[in-house]
């Protein structure tokens, strides 16, 4: 059967020099890194490299990276930590943040008592910018404000130096959910005056299971999990050497291959608008597809002209035929009713249509892109 994976904004297909990578350091850096003994001392060289090379490309020191299991685990750090140890007492947030950031803040609502304020959106779901100034220039409360670069299920990007800079004017901290903009977009974060952002590797063809926190200096965040001293006492555990090789690997070869592979990935999302819109009349495109400056090249989100009914059965067709994609967030997908994000702006008309986001990588073909058109044109027209 054909097998065409347009889910790349769930997950990555892992490099094969980052596989190869990870199994040299799974075979010869067995030592733990906390062991003073050689074997421990070249695990940790091999992190160290790591913590600096993945600095050096995003302009920051290797202090300022804390290695975590993921983009989930580095907003929980970043966000707990500045309502118990900064004395963060307001969150301003937007309604279309990935769950990891959601409902985090929930939790910190319901446990701490703080006040949170979304963001209102356009309807295309864009951040306006005016909402957060009016939201910002309410002083009085210590204020950390949580915005995501790119969203995962629609794409929308928010200008994330501007943002930054609108917060510091305001005296509020600034952290921004990177999982699905870092290894897709360079970001110098001494020009973009940000205090924290969190990372996922198998965002960007790495492996699962690791990312990390930026957190700028001098910043005064604790450590969430209680244990070793690693990580600057940030956070306890013994480190995935193996992971965190692949994850620097990873990132070194999706900055190498960057303009390129932008360029061919937003030549494939043109291409799938083009014919799904020649294929399907009455088809739209969710989010602000259609602006690539304010929209990611590696995603589109399709809402296709069918009832309800027939749409429930849609991804499971699809599935048959050989293609993954998915509704929305794929940590959702066990989740009942729409998706939260689309929710926020779609009418309801629009929101009882299947909606399905397609994200791509430079491993995918525009051959693909015939197979899945041809398939959902079979499929609506059935
Ligand atoms: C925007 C965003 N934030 C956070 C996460 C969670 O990252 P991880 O799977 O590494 O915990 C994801 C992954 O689905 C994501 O897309």
């Amino acid at each position: 059967m054909k097998k065409v994976y347009f889910d790349s904004a769930a997950t990555t297909k892992v490099r094969p020099e980052v596989i190869h990578c990870m199994t040299q350091a799974l075979k010869m850096e067995y030592g733990n890194p906390s062991s003073t003994h050689a074997y421990g001392r070249s695990s940790k060289s091999l992190i160290e490299t790591a913590r600096k090379e993945i600095a050096a490309t995003l302009n920051i020191t290797a202090a300022e990276i804390i290695f975590t299991s993921g983009g989930t685990e580095a907003d929980n750090l970043v966000l707990n930590s500045c309502v118990r140890d900064l004395g963060i007492q307001r969150i301003i947030t937007s309604k279309i943040e990935h769950h990891a950031v959601l409902n985090t803040i929930q939790a910190l609502e319901q446990q701490h008592h703080i006040i949170v304020d979304y963001v209102t959106l356009d309807d295309c779901g864009h951040v306006l910018m005016d909402s957060l100034e009016s939201l910002l220039a309410k002083t009085g409360t210590k204020t950390l404000v949580s915005l995501m670069h790119v969203n995962n299920e629609i794409g929308n990007i928010i200008d994330l130096k501007a943002t930054s800079i609108l917060c510091k004017k305001y005296n509020a901290l600034f952290h921004s959910d990177t999982v699905q903009s870092v290894g897709h977009y360079k970001l110098d974060l001494q020009e973009i005056p940000i205090d924290f952002i969190a990372v996922a590797a198998h965002k960007f063809h790495g492996p699962k299971g690791i990312g990390f926190a930026f957190i700028r200096k001098n910043s005064g965040l604790k450590s969430l999990i209680f244990g070793g001293e690693q990580e600057r006492g940030l956070r306890a555990g013994t480190e995935p050497v193996h992971n965190i090789a692949g994850m620097n690997e990873a990132l070194k070869i999706s900055y190498q291959n960057l303009d390129k592979e932008q360029d061919y990935i937003l030549d494939l999302k043109e291409y799938f608008k083009q014919q799904i819109s020649e294929a399907i009349p009455g088809v739209s495109f969710n989010g602000g597809c259609d602006d690539n400056a304010r929209s990611t090249y590696a995603l589109l989100n399709v809402c296709l002209p069918m009832s309800a009914e027939k749409g429930m059965m849609l991804l499971f067709q699809l599935d048959l035929k050989g293609i993954a994609c998915s509704k929305g967030s794929a940590c959702q997908s066990g989740a009942t009713g729409g998706s939260h994000v689309l929710n926020q702006f779609l009418s309801e008309e629009d929101m009882a249509k299947p909606s399905l986001r397609f994200s791509f990588s430079s491993f995918n073909t525009k051959e693909e892109i015939d197979y899945v058109v041809a398939c959902l044109k079979e499929l609506c027209l059935a």
